[in-house]
């Protein structure tokens, strides 16, 4: 069964609760937070999470492109995060190893995000305690761009590494995820898809939605 994530980053800011109630048929909402540091964008942070809480009961996907997620990752927890994802590369494996105990410990699922020229193998330390895999498929930090099929070797790599280790984590894939590049990634191994620009800019959302699926 796959499960479709849309990234609010496509939608439009000023219209937010309209545009959360748009991708209601979808199985998560993705929620992208930047920090200019880590990646060179700025997008929401935690009152914008605090203020989608309010007006949906969707699974809140939030996938946090920061630098020292420890700092922060209860304070998303509290905001209504139901999914925190972090960085490999954003800090030590102590620290990384310590946000997603906390992330548990509040009640909250945790994963980790991989970007492109990450190897699926620094996954290992973690892949025991997590929830959830996410591998970019584009250098994150911005929507729109064009999906990189060269990660799909690693999506399969991360997918037999799973299916050893917590068959029950999901595997998740972010970046220029289409009508197209979804089959792409299904075939590789990955069964949860976020799709922003694809989802966004369909004349028929729930249509998209099904389609991404590969209903
Ligand atoms: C990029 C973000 C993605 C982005 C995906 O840094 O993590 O979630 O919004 O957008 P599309 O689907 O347009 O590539
Ligand atoms: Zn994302």
């Amino acid at each position: 069964m796959i499960k479709i994530s849309p990234s609010i980053l496509a939608a439009d800011f000023a219209n937010l609760e309209r545009d959360i109630h748009k991708i209601s048929t979808a199985d998560y909402a993705h929620i992208d937070v930047m920090d200019g540091v880590f990646v060179p964008n700025i997008s929401i942070g935690l009152p914008v999470v605090q203020a989608i809480r309010k007006v949906t009961d969707m699974v809140l996907d939030v996938h946090l492109m920061i630098v020292e997620p420890l700092r922060y990752v209860e304070q998303f927890c509290d905001a209504g995060a139901d999914i925190v994802t972090i960085h490999v590369e954003s800090d030590t494996v102590e620290n990384i190893s310590a946000a997603l105990e906390a992330i548990k410990a509040k009640g909250k699922k945790c994963g980790v995000v991989l970007k492109p020229a990450t190897p699926a193998e620094t996954v290992a330390p973690y892949l025991p305690m997590i929830d959830m895999v996410l591998v970019m498929t584009v250098e994150p930090g911005f929507g729109g761009q064009s999906f990189m099929a060269d990660q799909m070797p690693k999506v399969t790599a991360l997918r037999q590494m799973i299916d050893a280790v917590n068959p029950t984590c999901e595997l998740e894939v972010d970046g220029g995820v289409d009508a197209k590049t979804c089959k792409t990634c299904i075939a590789a191994g990955a069964n949860v898809l976020v799709a922003g620009s694809a989802v966004y800019k369909a004349q028929d959302i729930p249509a998209m939605i099904a389609t991404l699926r590969g209903e």
